[in-house]
């Protein structure tokens, strides 16, 4: 490259640059479109977020399950809305005695919980399940026994995807913030303590019911602790004889 062909460079950039400076300081009219392209951008983005805050929180609702995939969710938000102290029915429909016997009943009207505070929500799991329901590879599996309902879950099932414990799903710290023996020691008033692991530790949910009354599973064996029967609960026996089990 010569001297002079240097220079040309040179002055040819200086000039583009020195046009394009003054394309841009001469056109003032240019800076509308943008600046409605800008706005029209913004309302876009705005209605986005509303939509998918709408969407977001009707995701959380048990209407959104039912929707979606799922059979209608109505008796297990029924058997949430029941009110301790008094009759309702369970998810198959047989009579429970005193609601406070279902747990999702008495964690709601005793704590606030929604149906999220219980079956939280992971991540990856919503993802493949999104995914799963777009190419329709799922399968819904219904009681064999009782018609609509699903199969019951237990609670190791329940924290499979957030890769907790079983009995994390009660035992954490923003739900039951204790241990094993700090539990035994909640109940040992009682002359026959459900909690003791005199046999193995025993899921919560073995005796714990959300949506049906809850069972005191010891009452197979020791008759002694259905005479502290807790309201609504009911004994292996009775358990036993529901219209449809698991
Ligand atoms: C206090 C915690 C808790 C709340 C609140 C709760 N659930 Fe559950 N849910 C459970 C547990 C535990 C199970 C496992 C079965 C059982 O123990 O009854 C379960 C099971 C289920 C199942 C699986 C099918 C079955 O019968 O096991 C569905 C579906 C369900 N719940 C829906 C809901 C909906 C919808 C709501 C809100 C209206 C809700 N749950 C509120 C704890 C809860
Ligand atoms: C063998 C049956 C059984 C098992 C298993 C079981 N419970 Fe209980 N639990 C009971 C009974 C019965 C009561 C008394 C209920 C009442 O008085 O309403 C009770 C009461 C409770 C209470 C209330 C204690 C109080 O008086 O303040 C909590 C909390 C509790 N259980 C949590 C759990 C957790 C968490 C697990 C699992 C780690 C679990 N339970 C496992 C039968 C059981
Ligand atoms: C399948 C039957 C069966 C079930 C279910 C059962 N137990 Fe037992 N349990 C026994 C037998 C039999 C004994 C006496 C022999 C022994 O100590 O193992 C016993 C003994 C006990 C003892 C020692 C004191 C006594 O009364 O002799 C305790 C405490 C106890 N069980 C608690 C429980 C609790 C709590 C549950 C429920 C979580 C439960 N058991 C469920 C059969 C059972």
């Amino acid at each position: 490259m010569t001297n002079t062909d240097e220079e040309k460079t040179v002055r040819e950039a200086a000039s583009a640059a020195d046009t394009a400076g003054n394309a841009v300081g001469s056109a003032p009219a240019a800076k509308r479109p943008r600046k409605r392209m800008a706005v029209t951008l913004g309302v876009i983005a705005a209605i986005v977020v509303v939509a998918g805050a709408g969407l977001w929180v009707w995701h959380e609702q048990p209407s959104f399950c039912g929707a979606i995939c799922h059979m209608p969710m109505s008796q297990y938000v029924d058997t949430y809305e029941a009110e301790p102290g008094q009759a309702a029915t369970d998810k198959w429909g047989n009579e429970v005695s005193d609601a406070s016997a279902m747990t999702a009943a008495y964690h709601r009207s005793e704590t606030g919980a929604t149906c999220l505070s219980c079956h939280e929500p992971v991540l990856s799991e919503q993802v493949a399940e999104g995914a799963n329901w777009v190419s329709g590879n799922y399968e819904v599996v219904l009681n064999p026994t009782f018609d609509g309902v699903l199969l019951e879950r237990d609670e190791n099932q329940l924290t499979e995807a957030s890769g907790k414990a079983g009995e994390e799903f009660c035992l954490n710290e923003s739900c039951h913030n204790m241990t094993r023996e700090q539990l035994i020691e909640k109940t040992s008033d009682r002359d026959f303590n459900p909690h003791v692991a005199q046999h193995d530790n025993y899921d919560c949910s073995t005796c714990h019911k959300a949506h049906r009354a809850s069972v005191y599973y010891c009452t197979k064996c020791h008759s002694e602790a259905a005479d502290e029967l807790p309201a609504g609960w009911l004994t292996m026996k009775d358990a036993e004889k529901l219209e449809a089990t698991a």
